[in-house]
């Protein structure tokens, strides 16, 4: 089986992140976020992907090549313009030779991919939705269906109150190669708004797949924080050790990391800095003494100097947080920044390029 991994969004939600890098490519512990739902693919058998991108390429082509490092076959195909969810996959047909997952490359989930097979063989139609309960619905795709699974209705984000069902479109399909039929080339189409509601108006059977499982969109600075408080507390198994755990925890000489903390190699932190709870550090980070951070989440080459405090923030690459300076709370720092010594930043803070760094 093939699957469909759709990774050229523009990310703008976690901007300035992804002025730098695409959103496929931030890395979720150390690890590009594609990188784990390739593994997931890997797990169930799949080792045939296909990557519709559009939105700094290169970076992803650079990092995963032909696929033959992880014994997979990865082809890509590189949009002029974004076609949208389903655009993007009536552009790949050619490459498409039977039933396939087609995947939101945000999404990071425990959903066993194996269990939706056997389910779409045994109710057959054009193609199985995984859904997933929340408890608002209002701000996602509600999907409608009966006892048996069939789908009835897509309802794209209801007002609060008048949600149908608290069931939701998670992102991941296994579909039939006559849905492309169901799409118009050339164009930038939905496949939740439009291709979807089309299938069902021409009477052809879509079957829902509702799991428990764990599920969040990354595509959400909050969220990419929740996603790795999550990994460290163990709620979503990722293979990270509870406690202080990275290549860089042996070395840590700290007398103030308080746990769960992940440290990657090559970053030292000075005695007197306090680190933790819930926070990543990437490769060869540097804090100062008198640094506090916590909740937070530093990639790689990232220094933060004497005394400054950082809270529930994200920070790219190569940045540098001078002396002193404060961060709040829900802040988002893009690559290469400097914060000057004793800057206050105020929460919700964005701070960094204001553009693409090599974009398309
Ligand atoms: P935001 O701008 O923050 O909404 O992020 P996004 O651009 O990634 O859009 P969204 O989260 O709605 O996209 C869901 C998934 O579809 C992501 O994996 C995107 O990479 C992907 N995607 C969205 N639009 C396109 C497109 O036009 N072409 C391709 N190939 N993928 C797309």
């Amino acid at each position: 089986m093939q699957a469909v991994i759709l990774v050229g969004g523009e990310g703008t939600r976690l901007r300035p992140l992804t002025f730098g890098t695409p959103k496929p490519m931030v890395p979720i512990v150390g690890v590009p976020f594609l990188a784990r739902t390739l593994e997931r693919l890997y797990e169930a058998g799949i080792r045939d992907v296909i990557l519709p991108a559009g939105y700094m390429p290169q970076a992803i082509t650079e990092y995963f090549g032909d696929g033959s490092r992880l014994d997979m076959k990865i082809t890509y195909v590189i949009e002029d313009e974004p076609l949208g969810t389903a655009g993007a996959i009536k552009n790949v047909e050619k490459h498409i030779t039977g039933p396939f997952f087609m995947m939101n490359g945000d999404v990071l989930t425990s959903l066993d991919l194996r269990a939706m097979i056997a389910y779409h063989q045994e109710k057959g139609g054009l193609g199985v939705l995984h859904l997933i309960k929340v408890e608002d619905p209002s701000s996602f795709g509600c999907v409608v269906h009966d006892e048996s699974g069939r789908i009835s209705q897509f309802i794209e984000k209801p007002p609060k109150g008048t949600e149908p069902t608290n069931e939701i479109n998670a992102g991941t399909y296994l579909l039939d190669p006559k849905v492309l039929d169901f799409i118009p080339p050339g164009r930038n189409v939905s496949i939740e708004r439009e291709t979807f509601p089309r299938i069902l108006a021409d009477g052809q059977r879509l079957y829902a797949y509702t799991t428990e499982d764990y599920w969040i969109d990354v595509g959400r600075p909050e969220h990419y924080l929740t996603v790795h408080r999550d990994v460290l507390s163990g709620v979503m198994p990722l293979e990270v050790e509870p406690g202080i755990s990275g290549a860089g925890a042996a070395n840590a000489d700290c007398a103030n990391l308080i746990a769960p903390v992940h440290i990657g190699e090559g970053t030292m932190i000075a005695r007197e800095a306090r680190v933790g709870p819930n926070v990543v550090l990437g490769k060869n980070c540097r804090i100062a003494a008198g640094a506090a951070i916590e909740d937070s989440v530093l990639w790689d080459d990232v220094v933060v100097e004497e005394g400054a405090t950082i809270e529930e923030t994200i920070i790219a690459s190569r940045s540098t947080i001078g002396a002193n300076a404060k961060i709040g709370k829900g802040s988002v720092i893009g690559h290469d920044a400097r914060v000057e010594p004793g800057t206050v930043a105020p929460e919700g803070s964005r701070i960094g390029p204001s553009a693409p760094i090599g974009a398309r």
